[in-house]
């Protein structure tokens, strides 16, 4: 049985041989565009490099790592919010949208850094925060004194009165655990709506101006040189307007405060989000036009929605929106008890359904959650950035992860997150952010080489003296895997060939990937915690008898060149390979 739809020139058909999938690939016509081959690497900006001693990362210490990025083979930057900001939710509350917060740097650094990445051939993408401002924000502060036009600028309700006693409009939570998404301002006689923290009020998108005002901002960046935006906490952008209350979610383990103790029906996802999406995709297709900007101006959003309403926000190919939402199901899908199957799914589902003519991504971590080796497994590492490397589609990888770093463990009154701070300290460590914020360790010397200050905005790994990136160029590495893979990424096989998919066990997953007469890929990995055996020829009977190890897993017992029978593959638990049938070291991969 064999099905078939066309995805933006990649041929996708299905069919249900030992849980195969085939995509024939890219159209030798097709010409992908550059967010499309390019890894995406999430710089925590804060956590990344400090020039200046203060124990904060900043733009004069990233710009310094230029040629770290370079020979990692990242094609683009997407930096951590880096605007003026009280820094209450690190960055995402912000006072200034055309300012560069002080901690950071300067507008002058700012352009120095794009032009310094792009002379490296690397694009810079800015986390763009439309949701929400923080409450020092100019906006706010006239909107809460009704001076125009900022008036509506903000979602303002009166209170409900019962009993004589003022109430907030509706059961609305706050993400942050705090209770009512909604807080009294005084001199307004009003409430307010905050999805986030009490000091970052949502923005009214009913209100034109906001929408005039937020385009303004964005091409105050583009006009900079920016190469386009991570959109934060997109699917919050408008809510019901009658201000229905909001159901129970009926989950277990949630107290009445806690955010997940409601199912958020009316306020996330409404359908003026979508358009409000596709508003800013056309505006900056529209700017790139007029100002015959060379390359695509790039949007990708955040939401964490069902499936359904996640895959909306790539709009349709006659009214696209994001280039892509980001695809979270290996954060929300895939555990420490996932098995081939369920890597399987992960992967298929996405594909399968993308609107047609949409590009798949493949996100394994970001500053909101456990960093993959502590949340899988770190002996998982190199074979998650296999697969996340090696499919079709963009790569996004956050900051250290190329290292396998581990979460750092963050003590109570070293927690700065404040949605750890709020749930205090017998909840804490379920809900702060802080452990997976650590600095970026460089090497072994103080502060593993992050600041040369006397304290750090928060704890280093403290196994920095072992595991970090000048010691992983010494030695089969996560660092040069991860390397390896980048470099075999650009190669024709990966760029525009087919995919199958083989589930060859419970707990062995595998894909390969052919073009033309382009070396055939094959990448498989052990989830397991035993040792297996593999017969290729069981799922492609074309194989020749001998494939080559291309990459290894550091933990798998192969290097680079090792040549294995087909039909005999022993894999050690929790292992991954790329096997290749070329013969030879083709094209330089
Ligand atoms: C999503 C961001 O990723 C997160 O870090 C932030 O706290 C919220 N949006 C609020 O802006």
């Amino acid at each position: 049985m064999i099905k078939a739809t066309i995805c933006l020139g990649l041929l996708i058909s299905y069919y249900s041989v030992n849980s195969e999938i085939i995509s024939k690939g890219l159209n030798s016509t097709y010409v992908p565009d550059w967010w499309q081959t390019s890894i995406i690497y999430q710089v925590y900006v804060r956590s990344f490099k400090d020039s200046n001693g203060d124990g904060i990362g900043d733009l004069i210490g990233l710009t310094q790592k230029t040629d770290y990025f370079k020979n990692l083979g990242v094609g683009a930057i997407w930096l951590s919010p880096i605007f003026q900001s009280p820094q209450l939710d690190f960055g995402y509350d912000i006072s200034n949208y055309k300012e560069i917060d002080k901690s950071y740097g300067s507008l002058a650094d700012f352009d120095r850094l794009l032009i310094e990445f792009h002379k490296a051939g690397i694009k810079v993408i800015l986390d763009f925060v439309p949701n929400h401002t923080s409450d020092e924000h100019e906006w706010f502060i006239k909107s809460v004194k009704k001076i125009a036009p900022f008036t509506d600028f903000y979602v303002w309700k009166d209170p409900v009165i019962k009993d004589g006693e003022r109430h907030p409009p509706n059961n609305w939570l706050s993400v942050f655990n705090s209770g009512s998404a909604w807080e009294w301002n005084e001199e307004r006689q009003q409430y307010y709506l905050h999805q986030f923290l009490v000091k970052q009020p949502d923005l009214n998108y009913r209100c034109p101006t906001v929408v005039e005002d937020i385009k303004n901002t964005l091409s105050f960046w583009l006009g900079r040189g920016v190469d386009g935006f991570r959109f934060d906490a997109t699917n919050y952008l408008f809510e019901r307007e009658d201000l229905l209350d909001e159901p129970k979610s009926g989950k277990p383990d949630y107290e009445d405060t806690d955010y997940d103790s409601l199912n958020h029906i009316h306020t996330l996802d409404q359908p003026e989000t979508y358009d409000m999406v596709r508003v800013w995709r056309e505006y900056l297709e529209k700017y790139a036009e007029i100002k015959q900007e060379p390359f695509t101006k790039f949007i990708m959003v955040e939401c964490y929605s069902p499936f359904d309403k996640t895959m909306m926000y790539y709009g349709t190919p006659s009214a696209p929106a994001a280039h892509f939402p980001f695809n979270f199901q290996f954060i929300g899908k895939f555990n420490h008890q996932s098995n081939a199957h369920d890597l399987r799914d992960v992967v298929v589902s996405w594909i399968r359904n993308m609107p047609e003519g949409m590009w798949p991504n493949w996100v394994l971590g970001n500053h909101d959650n456990s960093r993959i080796a502590s949340r899988l497994d770190p002996m998982l590492v190199d074979g998650l950035h296999m697969i996340q490397l090696l499919l079709p589609g963009t790569a996004v990888t956050y900051y250290a992860d190329e290292l396998g770093v581990e979460d750092t463990y963050v003590r109570w009154d070293q927690t700065i997150d404040t949605a750890g701070l709020n749930v205090g300290p017998r909840r804490y460590e379920k809900f702060s952010r802080d452990p997976a914020r650590s600095p970026f360790p460089w090497d072994d010397s103080i502060n593993a080489g992050f600041s040369n200050g006397s304290k750090v905005w928060l704890p280093i790994n403290p196994r920095y003296w072992r595991d970090n990136m000048m010691a992983q160029t010494k030695f089969k590495s996560h660092l040069k895997t991860y390397k390896q893979l980048a470099r075999l990424r650009q190669s024709p096989t990966f760029v525009r060939g087919d995919l199958h998919v083989y589930a060859f066990s419970k707990w062995v997953f595998g894909f390969s990937r052919s073009y033309y007469d382009h070396p055939t890929y094959f990448v498989i990995i052990n989830l397991g915690s035993e040792m297996e055996t593999i017969n290729l020829l069981n799922a492609r009977n074309t194989l020749p008898d001998i494939l080559k190890v291309k990459i290894s897993s550091i933990n798998s017992g192969y290097v680079t060149g090792n040549l294995l029978h087909s039909e005999y593959i022993t894999m050690r638990p929790k292992t991954a390979l790329v096997l290749t049938t070329s013969r030879i070291n083709e094209d330089n991969y």
